[in-house]
């Protein structure tokens, strides 16, 4: 066992060390090496099996596990909520305890109810790791989003990354949060008050309701979309106001420093959020934040694999 990582499950960043968030950010570095060679898999979870179970629609998380799993040379097997027995009626622990009787290993889980991932994982021997629960945690998406800064700007200490959009619904903004303060950045997050409520600023950022007036000093903007999916009532007027008041339009584009970088987890909704010109513009790190998700995944597998029993 490697004395740097003891956790079988990935659940979110809150709970990891400083010292753990490097680990798995400098794994992914040595992850990021094989892909660059001609034969890009290595026998690591060779006779391992993992489950990808996404109880919530996903297209880059889903396939970047699966191909993480196929790059370390586990078997894969996928299961959507609409092709289980969850439809039936059967639970979330009975599927999941007879995918264990089955001898998987790792159980990758998204699902729409914050904490769903942490129930399994207290009561299953497998691997559980969290692929997004409800507006909890997307631990990965957070470590990927910090891979990517810091092989693009060189260090995360110091830089200041502001986090733009719906704020309140966002699990991929928590686990931000979580990763990237801990790691020295400046994390200012921008949107409606109805979105971005102050009580964030207890997670030691600061929260701004002017977009305008933090562009100039950002070195990265992350802009989320609105999650239509989780919220119960409108929280701004409509998409054309959102877009007037914080989306990231090419007017707003030209206040950002030549060299900031310009993220979003995907799936985009162009001309609300992002501007399309600006989503695909020379700033962009979009498509490199998928690319690297990809080796940051496999680090993941990789120790929590080899500590599940
Ligand atoms: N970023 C992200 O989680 O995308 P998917 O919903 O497509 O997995």
């Amino acid at each position: 066992m490697n004395e740097r990582w003891t956790r079988k499950d990935l659940l979110g960043l809150r709970e990891l060390s400083i010292d753990e968030i490097n680990f798995i950010l400098e794994t992914a570095d040595a992850f990021k090496q094989v892909g660059a060679r001609e034969i890009k898999k290595v026998p690591a979870l060779r006779g391992k099996t993992l489950v990808n179970f996404f109880v919530e629609p996903s297209t880059r998380t889903r396939t970047s596990f699966e191909l993480a799993a196929f790059r370390l040379s586990a078997d894969v097997i996928n299961i959507t909520a609409s092709g289980s027995s969850l439809t039936k009626g059967e639970t979330l622990k009975d599927t999941a305890k007879n995918l264990e009787a089955l001898h998987a290993d790792i159980l990758v889980l998204r699902h729409s109810s914050a904490g769903a991932p942490q129930f399994l994982a207290e009561r299953l021997k497998s691997s559980v790791i969290n692929a997004g629960d409800g507006a909890h945690e997307h631990p990965t998406q957070g470590l990927l989003d910090a891979y990517t800064i810091r092989e693009k700007r060189g260090k995360i200490d110091n830089l200041h990354v502001v986090i733009i959009g719906d704020i309140l619904f966002s699990r991929v903004a928590r686990s931000n949060i979580f990763c990237l303060t801990k790691l020295g950045a400046r994390v200012t997050l921008v949107g409606p008050s109805t979105l971005v409520p102050r009580d964030f600023e207890k997670l030691g950022v600061t929260v701004s309701h002017k977009i305008d007036n933090v562009l100039p000093d950002a070195d990265v903007v992350n802009l989320l979309r609105i999650q239509h999916e989780r919220q119960r009532k409108e929280y701004f007027p409509g998409t054309g106001e959102y877009t007037r008041l914080f989306g990231l339009t090419k007017a707003r584009a030209k206040m950002l420093k030549p060299d900031c970088l310009v993220m979003h987890p995907g799936p985009i909704n162009r001309g609300v959020e992002i501007d399309s010109e600006v989503a695909d513009g020379s700033r962009s790190v979009i498509l490199d934040q998928v690319t690297n998700g990809l080796a940051v995944r496999m680090a993941v597998l990789y120790l929590c694999g080899g500590i599940a029993t």
